[in-house]
């Protein structure tokens, strides 16, 4: 296949494009290269004859409309997205602009460049979403496919709305359309904004290790090589119109994620040790969800696919990239807001 991948350059969507190229396909970079973005992420594809990027923002929908047709893709994977909570209760227009004006830019090239191809039913527009559009569960429970949908951050809201337009196009138009619904990611190239790498990085330079509120909230963890490994076989498997929820099968709160992590660095670094010393509660997030939870059964029944990791084993193998990939992490922490708190309202 020919995949357009938008999002290329950030954290999972270069997972993606990895994995993709490793596969055999011809994948297309769709990047704005915002803040988040690092073209180091693909550095070990981009000289392979089966990779190119393209410098495009999904809000310009005459250079969506132009990569298309120079490209000419069977299938778009589409990740580019603002993508972190707290920068999106400082500035939600943003995640407006690009999330759901973005995936409408997307949503109408897409449409007009398969109507054109003849209407094609092995096309795929695979929209990547999260579980955080089902909003926060108690102490039980699990988000199935059939949740009803209840953001409650701007992050959220704005992936919710670019889910539905994405079912809407199909029911609609009839693009033939994918949706994944995934739980929190970590694993390498992880942004050094997000709870795992700021972990690390805490840690490592000896300074406090931030925990949100009483460290309780709860997230299912899932590698992100796992994720681009599920999001493929959606792809090459899935049906049209079905979306999928994709979880780790591995729940856990924070507090006890950021003690894992610390245990590992411990082991690997026993100069700093123990770095649990430098766990900081802090206030916590406003509107800060209390658990999410992942109910994977159908993705497992009907497509087979199950995580290959536990979280233990994802979280040394990510402790272990940091320690070795110091040139990688360390000038992102001069870029804007990194190492800040934000998000208090
Ligand atoms: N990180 C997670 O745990 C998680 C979980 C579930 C779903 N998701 C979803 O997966 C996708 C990727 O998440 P991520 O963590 O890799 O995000 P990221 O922030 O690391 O990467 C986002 C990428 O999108 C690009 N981008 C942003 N705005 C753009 C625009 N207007 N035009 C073109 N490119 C633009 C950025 O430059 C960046 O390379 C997102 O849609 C996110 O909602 C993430």
């Amino acid at each position: 296949m020919k995949i357009l991948v938008t999002g290329g350059a950030g954290f999972i969507g270069s997972a993606v494009v990895r994995q993709a190229v490793a596969r055999g396909h011809a994948v297309v970079n769709l990047d704005a290269l915002t803040y988040a973005a690092n073209l180091e992420n693909v550095a070990s594809v981009a000289d392979s004859p089966l990779y190119a990027f393209e410098h495009v923002d999904i809000r310009d929908r005459a250079a969506l409309d132009r990569v298309l047709a120079d490209h000419r893709p069977d299938a778009i994977l589409h990740l580019a997205a603002e993508s972190h909570v707290d920068r999106s209760i400082d500035g939600p227009g943003a995640f407006i602009e690009t999330n759901v004006t973005g995936t409408y830019n997307l949503l109408e090239a897409a449409r007009a460049y398969w109507t054109a191809q003849g209407r094609p039913d092995a096309f795929r527009f695979h929209h990547i979403s999260t579980d955080e559009v089902f909003g926060s569960l108690g102490e039980t429970g699990q988000f199935t496919e059939d949740t009803p949908y209840d953001p409650r951050s701007p992050y959220s809201a704005s992936k919710a709305a670019s889910d539905h337009l994405v079912r809407a196009w199909h029911e609609t138009y009839g693009l033939p359309v994918v949706l994944t619904n995934c739980s929190n990611n970590y694993g390498p190239f992880h942004f050094p904004e997000k709870l795992v790498p700021v972990v690390i990085l805490k840690a490592l330079a000896g300074q406090p290790i931030p925990v949100y509120g009483d460290g309780g909230n709860v997230r299912d963890w899932l590698y992100v090589e796992d994720h681009a490994d599920a999001l493929l076989t959606v792809l090459e498997r899935g049906e049209i119109g079905r979306s999928y929820n994709i979880g780790g099968e591995n729940e856990a709160r924070n507090i006890d994620l950021v003690r894992t992590i610390c245990a590992h660095l411990d082991d690997l670094r026993p100069e700093g040790a123990p770095h649990d010393r430098l766990i900081a509660f802090v206030t916590d997030r406003p509107g800060h969800d209390r658990r999410y939870a992942i109910d994977p059964t159908r993705i497992r029944t009907e497509l087979g696919w199950r995580p290959s990791v536990t979280v233990e084993q994802g979280l040394r193998l990510t402790v272990e990239w940091y320690l070795a990939n110091e040139d990688w992490w360390r000038p992102l922490l001069d870029r804007q807001g990194v190492g800040q708190r934000l998000g208090t309202a």
